[in-house]
């Protein structure tokens, strides 16, 4: 039955609100079981053959402006494919790709890139460091997390490649046309290019 609802529901491209909250509490309830999340795990990896191109089979992306996916919170890897597909965030590739997921794909796909290690990667300028910790300590750690590790809808950071980062925060703080509505335009604002440059160099050598 349940198998059901969800091909029904995946025939509409885009979700109700209704539906996307049923589909975070299936979430969930599959991260609650080792079974379910074995089996969604195996479902998700058989899902990312294109995904893979770009976000690299384990969650390690492939090119410094693609964001790494593993060890993302699960919660936010879902609300990320829903606000692709419904508008509310826009990228080019992104937008149609998170339109061809169905939401057991999304469900599945989320657990399993969640579930994948990130690849300890170097800070890119010592130098910047001092900058980059006093800015993130200041600002940032409330939310992301004291080591950029995320909860829940508050995506990690750590790991995250450095220019993906710097070009993110870059379109925040130029008003953030890409994710209109973003809590993360009104923080960005109040950094400068250096602060920017340190942050992302910072981020990226974070290792929780
Ligand atoms: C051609 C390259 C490409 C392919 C293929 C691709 N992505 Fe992406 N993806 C990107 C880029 C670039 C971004 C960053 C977009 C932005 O700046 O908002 C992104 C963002 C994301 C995000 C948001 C991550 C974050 O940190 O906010 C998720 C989740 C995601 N992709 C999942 C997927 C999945 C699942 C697939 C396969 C169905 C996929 N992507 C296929 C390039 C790609
Ligand atoms: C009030 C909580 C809050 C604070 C403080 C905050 N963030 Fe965020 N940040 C968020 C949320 C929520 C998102 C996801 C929002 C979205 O999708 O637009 C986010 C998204 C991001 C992203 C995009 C992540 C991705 O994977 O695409 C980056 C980069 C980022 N924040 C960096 C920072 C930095 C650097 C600071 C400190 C200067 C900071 N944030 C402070 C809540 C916060």
């Amino acid at each position: 039955m349940r198998a059901l609802i969800f091909i029904a529901l995946s025939i509409f491209a885009s979700t109700s609100y209704a539906q996307q909250q049923e589909a975070l509490k299936k979430l969930s309830s599959i991260m609650a079981s080792p079974e379910l999340t074995q089996e969604a795990y195996i479902a998700g990896e058989d899902r990312i053959t294109l995904c893979g191109y770009c976000h690299g089979k384990d969650g390690n992306s492939t090119r410094s402006h693609i964001p790494n996916l593993a060890e993302q919170t699960p919660v936010y890897l879902f609300t990320a494919f829903e606000k692709f597909a419904s508008g509310e965030r826009n990228d080019f590739v992104m937008s149609k790709a998170a339109t061809m997921l169905s939401l057991d794909d999304r469900v599945n796909i989320a657990l399993f890139y969640g579930m994948q290690k990130v690849k300890q990667k170097e800070a890119v300028d010592p130098s910047l460091h001092d900058l980059g910790e006093t800015k993130f300590t200041q600002i940032c750690s409330a939310c992301h997390g004291t080591n950029g590790e995320g909860n829940d809808d508050m995506p990690r950071l750590a790991g995250q490649p450095a220019e993906y980062v710097r070009q993110t925060l870059t379109l925040f703080r130029a008003g953030g046309e890409h994710r209109p509505g973003s809590l993360m335009i009104p923080i960005a604002k109040q950094l400068s290019d250096a602060d920017i440059n340190a942050l992302a160099s910072y981020v990226q050598g974070l290792n929780p």
